[in-house]
């Protein structure tokens, strides 16, 4: 069971009673109600590459594991509805697959689709490569089947774009990460397939303004804007040892941006469009200079490279994660702040820096060195630095974790950074879908915690 008791970056093992499979959502309403009968705590997990533990039991040997893998169908593509109804345990890839088969697509797009699942996918509210243009996770969900802690049954598989009757039940399993229930079925909105992109890898000045640069790449391609992920030349350079056949392509000196415009019409001239949005950026000083791809290999070949570098990170011994986001307006502040924290807190360390800039979300992780302890030297750097990070991030309107969740890695910066009133609303959302505390135990809140008096 070792695979299903160790989250996948190996930081914390738990162990189980019981990996169980279901079949059906019968099935799983079945060992709910066994579950809650014998008071036993229940992890639901889809892929297991979730970043912060919530996947993975704890130490008691009092939960279960039930994996969602054997729940894999693809209910309906629906074309015409824009559409797709899937059990929760279908690997996301494959939902794509079966979207682009049907000439739609799934704007959901991250680089662990070929393993996670769309069940945990909402449990995370996954966020991705093209939030800038689709949203997040959340933004998909039309529909929703969800087993309750009692073994009750969430039937709502409608695909209604507009269907105001009552409290948005489906919203509350996104980013709930197993603490509500277990999603069996999702609708998910489908967007027209592009057929046509336009790839560029922008070398960005040193102190180029990443906001207005977005703001200008936006407006001037009619919001046609899918991706926009920034990278420094750390990261870049652990892509490529992590690849095989690496493409051979600098970071400028503020870094680099992938961008990609997207559309289904084939109207629309998306080279043109790059070109003159790149001339006028390069006009304005913000980019020295930049590649658009010419060939489906060389934008591939782009997209690998900004893929790899959490595989990159790991090779070399891994990293401090930290999911930031701020408001786009701070985030070239950030960056600044970020940097002299670092330099002040240990002028050796090495940052891979990267991210879903077009959503103020960066991934400021702090590189394991090669030689040292992978634990200790990240339970240093999260009870200091870490926290000075988390602090800049918080003053400048933004969040410990944008899209990574909060699992059992994060409780204490919930409690640290969230808003008292909040938190005592998400208590009570957890002890009235859940009042016996067995959904995921120990994931996001304490819920028998007293409230503070206000
Ligand atoms: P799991 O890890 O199995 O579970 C995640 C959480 O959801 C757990 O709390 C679990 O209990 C709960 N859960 C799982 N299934 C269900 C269910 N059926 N019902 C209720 N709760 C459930 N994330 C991003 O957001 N953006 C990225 O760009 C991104 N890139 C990644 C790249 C790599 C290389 C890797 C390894 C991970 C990346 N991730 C990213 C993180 C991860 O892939 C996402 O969080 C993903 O959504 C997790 O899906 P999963 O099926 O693996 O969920
Ligand atoms: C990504 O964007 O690649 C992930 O969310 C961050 C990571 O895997 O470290
Ligand atoms: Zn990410």
């Amino acid at each position: 069971m070792a695979t299903y008791t160790t989250d996948q970056r190996q930081l914390f093992t738990g162990s189980t009673i019981a990996v169980l499979k279901p079949a059906t959502t019968e099935q799983v309403a079945d060992i709910v109600r066994l579950a809650a009968h014998r008071g036993i705590g229940i992890v639901p997990q889809g892929g297991n590459t979730s970043y912060c533990g919530g996947a993975t039991p704890d130490t008691s040997g009092r939960q279960i594991i039930v994996s969602l893998e054997r729940m894999d169908r693809i209910r309906e593509v629906d074309p015409v509805s824009m559409s797709i109804s899937v059990d929760a345990g279908a690997i996301l890839k494959n939902v794509q697959n079966a979207a682009a088969n049907a000439g739609l697509l799934l704007p959901l797009s991250l680089g662990a689709e070929g393993s996670c699942r769309i069940g945990g996918n909402i449990g995370t509210n996954a966020g991705g490569l093209s939030v800038v243009r689709y949203g997040m996770t959340r933004d998909l969900l039309l529909g929703i089947e969800a087993v309750l802690s009692d073994g009750t049954v969430v039937s709502d598989m409608r695909k209604l774009r507009k269907n105001n009757t009552g409290y948005d039940i489906k919203q509350c399993f996104a980013g709930s990460e197993g603490t509500l229930g277990i999603v069996t079925g999702a609708v998910l909105r489908l967007a027209p397939l592009p057929t046509r992109r336009a790839s560029a890898w922008l070398k960005l000045a040193s102190g180029a303004p990443l906001a207005e640069l977005l703001a200008l790449v936006r407006r001037e391609s009619a919001d046609l804007l899918t991706t926009f992920e920034f990278m420094t030349a750390r990261s870049i350079a652990l892509a490529t040892e992590a690849m095989t056949n690496p493409p051979s392509v600098r970071a400028g000196s503020g870094g680099t941006v992938l961008a990609e415009f997207a559309s289904s019409s084939r109207h629309v001239g998306l080279d043109e469009l790059m070109e003159a949005v790149l001339a006028e950026a390069i006009e304005a000083g913000w980019i020295e200079d930049a590649f658009l791809a010419q060939s489906e290999s060389q934008r591939t070949a782009m997209w690998q490279l900004r893929e790899a570098i959490p595989e990159g990170e790991k090779r070399r011994n891994g990293s401090v994660k930290h999911d930031i986001s701020v408001p786009l307006s701070s985030i070239q502040r950030f960056l600044d702040l970020a940097a002299s924290q670092v330099r002040s807190y240990d002028a050796d360390l090495e940052l891979s820096v990267y991210g879903h800039a077009g959503d103020g979300n960066l991934h400021y992780n702090v590189l394991v060195p090669p030689d040292v302890d992978r634990t200790e030297f990240t339970k240093r750097i999260e009870s200091g630095l870490s926290l000075q990070l988390y602090d800049t991030a918080a003053a400048l309107g933004g969040t410990f974790s944008a899209e990574h969740g909060v699992g059992r890695f994060k409780k204490h910066l919930l409690e640290r950074y969230g808003d008292v009133g909040r938190i005592a609303a998400m208590r009570r959302i957890k002890k009235a879908f859940d009042p016996a505390g067995i959904m995921n135990p120990g994931a996001i809140v304490r819920p028998w915690r007293k409230e503070p008096a206000s």
